[in-house]
């Protein structure tokens, strides 16, 4: 996982990569490397730094260099430990030809013994470098027909950019499971792993498709297959302004994102609520009527957080629309040869669009046959386009490592759709509405939740030293329980469990310590005296209780040491409000632990290897 950008055009190339890289900094951030062919004497400059981009930058000022034609690659090692020399790009043996890559070679092994075999040096231990050397051993002065001919010995995942020193006006990008998209300017291109680091100097871009490449002169562009078949790319607009990516504020992008909660959630409602006909407008899924209406059975697969949105999807999708749900990890559902049948709609949720588990889980339930759907933030990403229909969530650009708003709008187009399959079977209008309307104040709720946030610090504060958390609830906020250990891990590397609290006496009880912090979620509702039951028995071994109760119920007081109220909605909306009480604790203990919230060590946000 790494962020490619590349530049060709008249502008100085360096300020561009520069400010693309640390937009890109989240796809991964333990190293990074710039390649800019200099004016002066046409050769090719390549910098390399382990650590932060602007350790790359610190290195850079000592360097001054004019040049309009440049790649740089931000690193989260795979291949190697990330170091100088395994940094991007890679060259190849006469330092000419340079690469940067995002992806898995897979059969980078073998290739590199051929290639030494024939003489090759290497001088890193990732496999990108055996690309530099591959494209080398192809060029004859056509740098298209090299990568061309390279790329058709490799087997894996990528997305790359190279440039050579003789080839002063070409640029050439590919891909192949990994993101990549172009930026279209006047009389220059920007290539990029991700929008954003393209959105500042141009809204038009062309996607490629996996197995595709382009080659960028300043004239104008022109791409093919991998194959050398000439293919048309239509130019579209990116929607996200980059002011949405932007920090505002906030020290840190994750609280930014917890905090727009409010606007994210009526961003993913806006125009597809119909209150007076007691329907969702879902247009995605518009195409797919006749199938999701002859349902049986649905099974959604994901990875992570997205994994536990499914999660809260399958409650719904039985409780709203009364159809059997399964929810499978990404990562065993295509391995597993799951039996799918013409009456399955299997739906893959995931924020990015390019978690490659989630993604191969698509393509196996497509061959199998399922009406596949996607649930998914990132515009025109992999999953998105390779799905039959789907709802995108519309949260705009999250870019803390650690998922927030996309979970919760990812809960929000879980009931809607719930809401659109129970309505095409036994739901009605009546009954459609109520949710509806419940629906539609969840952002005003989860603003209320959000004032609570002094008050979590402060509970934040107390436990931000204890080594060992537990995460409890029953029945929709089960799956809420495992969300808010998840976030606690991720970003404060605490050791954390959630579990569905009657599981708690069957061993993990017996963990529970004087002054243990377990965290409840209990709001009223159906299991609600249940999960009291388990509170005592937390209470009587000494855990310290921090209860998520429902607003005016001050019974709990006796049990728990911390309450934090939010308000009265019906279970299938408690999820949204919960987690986000949640967010906040892992936000702060963070914060309180010193460590670096939006880049958690050994984390990236877009998983594109398995
Ligand atoms: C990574 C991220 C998680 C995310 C998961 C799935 O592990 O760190 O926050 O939930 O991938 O990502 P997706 O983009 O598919 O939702």
């Amino acid at each position: 996982m790494c962020g490619i950008v590349g530049y060709i055009g008249s502008k100085q190339a360096y300020p561009i990569l520069m400010e693309g890289l640390k937009r890109l900094e989240y796809r991964g951030y333990d190293s990074s490397g710039i390649a800019l062919q200099q004016d002066h004497d046409g050769r090719l400059l390549v910098v390399k730094a382990k650590g932060r981009i602007s350790a790359l930058e610190a290195i850079m000022k000592g360097q001054c260099t004019t040049s309009t034609l440049g790649i740089a690659h931000t690193r989260w090692a795979t291949h190697g430990a990330p170091n100088d020399v395994n940094a991007h790009p890679h060259t190849d043996m006469s330092g000419k030809l340079a690469v940067v890559h995002n992806g898995i070679i897979e059969n980078w092994s073998a290739l590199r013994q051929l290639l030494e075999q024939e003489g090759v040096k290497f001088k890193s231990d990732t496999d990108t470098e055996v690309l530099a050397h591959l494209f080398a051993r192809y060029y004859t002065g056509d740098l298209e027909k090299a990568v061309q001919a390279g790329l058709r010995e490799v087997r894996g995942a990528y997305g790359i950019a190279v440039i050579h020193a003789d080839q002063p006006d070409v640029l050439v990008a590919a891909r192949n499971g990994s993101p990549l998209i172009i930026g279209v300017g006047t009389e220059e291109y920007i290539v990029a792993s991700d929008a954003s680091a393209i959105i500042e100097h141009t809204k038009q871009v062309i996607y490629l498709e996996d197995r595709e490449m382009a080659t960028l002169r300043r004239s104008g562009l022109h791409t093919s297959t991998i194959d050398a078949v000439p293919t048309h790319r239509a130019v579209q607009t990116v929607e996200w302004s980059l002011e949405q990516i932007e920090k505002k504020n906030y020290e840190h992008f994750m609280l930014k994102e917890i905090m727009e909660q409010p606007e994210s959630l009526a961003d993913t409602m806006r125009g597809r609520m119909d209150v007076e006909a007691g329907e969702v407008i879902l247009g995605g899924l518009s195409d797919a009527t006749k199938q999701l209406t002859h349902a049986r059975r649905v099974v959604l697969t994901a990875c992570g957080t997205a994994w536990h949105a499914g999660l809260v999807g399958e409650y719904l999708f039985e409780d709203l629309a009364r159809i059997p749900t399964e929810v499978d990890y990404a990562s065993e559902f295509r391995y597993r040869n799951p039996i799918i049948d013409e009456g399955t709609i299997v739906i893959a949720i995931s924020q990015s669009g390019e978690t490659a588990d989630t993604l191969a889980a698509v393509r196996e339930a497509r061959l199998k046959g399922a009406l596949v759907l996607g649930i998914v933030n990132v515009v025109g990403s992999s999953i998105a386009r390779g799905t039959d229909a789907g709802v995108y969530l519309h949260c705009g650009p999250e870019i803390g490592v650690a998922s927030t708003k996309a979970f919760s709008s990812q809960l929000e187009v879980l009931i809607m759709m719930a809401m659109y399959l129970g309505r095409r079977k036994h739901l009605a209008p009546y009954q459609a509405r109520e949710i509806i309307k419940g629906l539609q104040q969840v952002p005003e709720q989860v603003r209320h939740v959000l004032k609570l946030n002094k008050k979590i610090q402060d509970v934040a504060e107390k436990y931000k030293d204890c080594p060992n958390w537990l995460y409890l609830g029953r029945g929709y906020n089960y799956p809420v329980a495992l969300e808010g250990a998840l976030k606690l891990k991720e970003i404060s590397y605490v050791h954390a469990e959630g579990l569905p609290a009657a599981e708690m006496k069957h061993g993990p009880i017996a963990l529970i310590t004087e002054g243990m912090p377990v965290v409840f979620l209990a709001n009223r509702g159906l299991q609600y005296e249940k999960v009291l039951s388990n509170m005592e028995e937390v209470r009587s071994r000494g855990g310290h209780i921090i209860a998520i109760a429902t607003e005016g119920d001050n019974s709990l007081r006796r049990l728990a040491k911390h309450v934090l109220h939010v308000p009265d909605v019906p279970e299938p909306f408690q999820p949204i409000l919960n987690v986000v009480p949640l967010q906040l604790l892992a936000y702060h203990v963070a914060v309180l632990r010193g460590c670096a919230v939006d880049k958690p060590r050994n984390l990236a946000k877009s998983v594109t290897v398995e």
